[in-house]
């Protein structure tokens, strides 16, 4: 009798407990795969290397990971011929070993504002003394990275913002301006004969609603998929300075791609809580997420980061910006469990 009713109760705690640990909540990448949607975030090799909590988070969370800056020119070949693939190396066995695939994030970033901000494309590139040399760099490039992680990664941003960020243009930068769009079409020929599984993505800033960088995006695409461009995507960077934009103006031009055959991700999502309204965040958030199960097109959202720890916006904007999931203790956010809510549709 005494061990009975000692054992029961115990026994009762203990199948609590097996249960608990055998059954544990479910991941934001487990709630998304269940819906049909790829979650990811943006990860750096040396936060990986360096800190438990954040690699734990990166490996827990998210089905996805992109190199924020591990695959770009700058990192894997500074200077021509020279590569220098430890970052990329750490995130992509980073991956491998758990069981995630990456995001091939970007072959080629030419965009002549951005270049004001970063140091996005090597000298020699924006120096080669002719256009052939120029493709030839490119060509190199490309090949290199490609073949490099084609194992690994099943999406690539071939091409990141080939619009102009100040208007509605095709941005005038060193590569459009010696090779014509014609760069762009030969970028994704060769990505696709190298990687011929991979989904090959144009990556764009500041195209979430109609407007005439979207309908330059659309025309664009059309024309380089018109020469022979094997595009399958369109990536809506979404960093979301200031505030999402309204549901309907995303879930719009979502459609638009997907009637004219082509998948959309959101591939580099923020939202900075600059007023430090975690609720407003949240909600903003969570309306992002349900644009995006709302539309067949969209596959796929990428956070641009895990934990507000680290995050470019607070260079950018000077101030902390607290734009992602998990506060800079590894705590998870409102705007967490308001993700988690949309992705279980409730
Ligand atoms: O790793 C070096 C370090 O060794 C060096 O001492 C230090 C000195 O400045 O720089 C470090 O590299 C920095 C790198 O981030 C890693 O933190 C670069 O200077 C800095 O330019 C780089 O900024 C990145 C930027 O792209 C340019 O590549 C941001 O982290 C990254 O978030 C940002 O991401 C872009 C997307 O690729 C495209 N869309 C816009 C988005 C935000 O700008």
């Amino acid at each position: 009798m005494y061990r009975a009713t000692v054992c029961a109760p115990l026994l009762a705690c203990a199948t609590a407990l097996v249960s608990a640990c055998g059954d544990p909540p479910p991941t934001l990448g487990d709630l998304a795969s269940r819906r049909g949607l790829l979650v990811g975030a943006a990860v750096q090799s040396q936060w990986l290397a360096t800190e438990p909590d954040y690699a734990a988070a990166a490996a827990a969370e998210f089905h996805s990971l992109t190199p924020e800056n591990a695959f770009k020119w700058m990192a894997t070949e500074p200077s021509h011929g020279t590569f220098t693939w430890d970052e990329a190396d750490a995130v992509a066995d980073f991956a491998v070993a758990h069981h995630r695939t990456l995001r091939g994030h970007t072959l080629v970033w030419a965009n002549s504002y951005s270049a004001q901000l970063f140091a996005i494309l090597p000298d020699y590139v924006a120096q080669a003394p002719d256009a052939a040399t120029m493709q030839g760099y490119l060509d190199e490039h490309i090949a290199a990275v490609v073949t490099r992680y084609a194992d690994v990664t099943d999406r690539w941003d071939v091409v990141n913002e080939p619009l102009s960020t100040a208007d509605a243009t095709v941005d005038a930068n060193v590569l459009t301006d010696t090779l014509g769009e014609a760069w762009m079409v030969r970028a994704f020929e060769q990505a696709h004969a190298l990687d011929p599984e991979a989904r090959l993505y144009v990556n764009e800033a500041l195209i979430d609603g109609p407007g005439p960088r979207h309908d330059a995006l659309m025309a664009l695409v059309a024309r380089l998929r018109a020469a022979g461009a094997p595009i399958h995507g369109v990536g809506l960077q979404s960093h979301f300075l200031f505030g999402a934009p309204p549901s309907a103006d995303l879930e719009s031009v979502m459609r638009d791609w997907g009637s004219v055959g082509l998948e959309v991700a959101i591939t580099e999502l923020d939202l900075p809580a600059l007023d430090g309204d975690l609720d407003v965040q949240a909600s903003a958030y969570r309306s992002v997420f349900e644009s995006c199960l709302a539309v067949d097109a969209c596959s796929e959202i990428t956070l641009w980061g895990i934990t507000d720890r680290h995050t470019w916006l607070d260079g950018f904007l000077g101030r902390p910006a607290r734009p992602l999931l998990f506060d800079a203790d590894m705590q998870r956010k409102p705007a967490y469990d308001a993700v988690a809510a949309a992705l279980r549709g409730r």
